[in-house]
């Protein structure tokens, strides 16, 4: 029986928002509400893999949520929840850690760069949980059987591995799946969706460090709570270099900097890179800089003002994360009575 077309993917409540984080995968998820079963989750038990605040991880959970939402999902339509209202993540998490190497997990460059690894001290006193952390994303994606998971490119290597966990099982547990007159494929090796031309987007000051949560230069980041000037601000302190926009792609090679920034404004206008040339090739940046800027603002500060409206409503989040869970775990129960029928847990 072939898979349902079932799209899973999720965000980390460990800081806020940014524009990595919406153009490698929120706008993403949008579309796809349209051709497949979707589900979006906020990974709080990821997030606590690195120490956080109580109260802050209890906002960006809601802050995440209501991104979803102000971006163009719909909770009646897409599964919006948090993790840890599902516990079966948690259990299905924990079998993936005895199916999974401890030499898989050593070689994720994640970690490796969390914990300052390579044998340095450090990764002897990170938590137990960020080394075995893609283990429990494998669980989040397979406990749905996903078949699709949309993220940006730094996650290509999780999923990999999600798909070795997928193989192994199937194959460790060949026999008892049979045995019980399932499909040999138990889990499917799910398909990382890695798409669109912002699929890693850099920091606004160097072309060669990634955008993320943890940049100690505010400069460098744009978030999705900032207003329409600070965005503004930083679109037009954004580093460059002294030429002109080139009038095809290949021009861009070797300037990392500019790359980036047409690479955003082909993503926030859903163009090619090459249609945002063939208008701005032989500007400079006194042209682009504004034109982005102005199209930043646009497209992000009607999304901060939703966002903003969503987060003073607990309630209605407490709602939909509450109804959101409900639908999730409906889809996650059977498959996990099947999973533990296949490993021989009495029940
Ligand atoms: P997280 O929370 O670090 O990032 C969430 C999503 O944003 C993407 N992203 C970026 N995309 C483009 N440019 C960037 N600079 C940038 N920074 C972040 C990420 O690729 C991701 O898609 N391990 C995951 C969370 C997770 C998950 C899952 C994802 C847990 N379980 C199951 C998919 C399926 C993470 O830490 O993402």
């Amino acid at each position: 029986m072939p898979f349902t077309p079932r799209v899973f993917s999720g965000i980390k409540p460990s800081g806020d928002l940014h524009l990595g984080n919406y153009l490698g995968a929120i706008r993403r998820f949008v579309p796809l509400q349209q051709t497949h079963e979707t589900i979006y989750c906020v990974v709080d038990m990821h997030a606590i893999t690195v120490w956080q605040e109580p109260e802050d991880l209890r906002r960006w959970t809601y802050e995440i949520a209501a991104a979803y939402i102000a971006s163009g999902l719909d909770p009646n339509r897409s599964i919006i929840f948090n993790q840890s209202q599902v516990v079966e993540h948690a259990e299905l998490g924990w079998i993936f850690n005895c199916v999974a190497r401890v030499g898989w997990m050593a070689r994720m460059t994640q970690f490796k760069d969390k914990a300052g690894s390579e044998g340095g001290e450090n990764s002897e006193a990170v938590s137990l949980g960020l080394f075995a952390y893609p283990s429990l994303m494998a669980a989040d994606i397979l406990l749905y059987k996903a078949t699709g998971v949309p993220v940006g490119e730094d996650q290509r290597q999780h999923l990999e591995l999600t798909r070795d966990i997928a193989k192994k099982f199937n194959h460790d547990f060949r026999k008892q799946i049979k045995g019980l007159g399932l499909d040999e494929e138990f889990f499917p090796l799910t398909e990382s969706m890695v798409t669109g031309p912002a699929t890693r987007v850099m920091s606004l000051r160097d072309g060669k460090k990634k955008m993320s949560k943890s940049d100690a230069s505010d400069m460098s980041t744009i978030y999705m709570m900032d207003g329409a000037d600070t965005i503004s601000k930083k679109i037009k302190k954004a580093t460059t270099d002294p030429e002109p926009l080139p009038s095809e792609a290949q021009g861009l090679e070797g300037r990392a900097e500019a790359a980036n920034l047409v690479a955003i404004y082909a993503a926030l206008s859903d163009r090619s890179v090459d249609a945002v040339l063939d208008e701005y090739g032989g500007s400079g940046w006194g042209r682009f800089k504004p034109a982005l800027a102005d199209l930043a603002v646009s497209v992000l500060a009607p999304i901060a003002t939703q966002m903003q409206r969503l987060v003073d409503d607990r309630a209605e989040m407490d709602r939909i994360l509450g109804n959101g869970a409900d639908r999730a775990r409906a889809i996650a129960q059977p498959i996990m009575d099947d999973v533990r029928r296949i490993v021989g847990f009495v029940r």
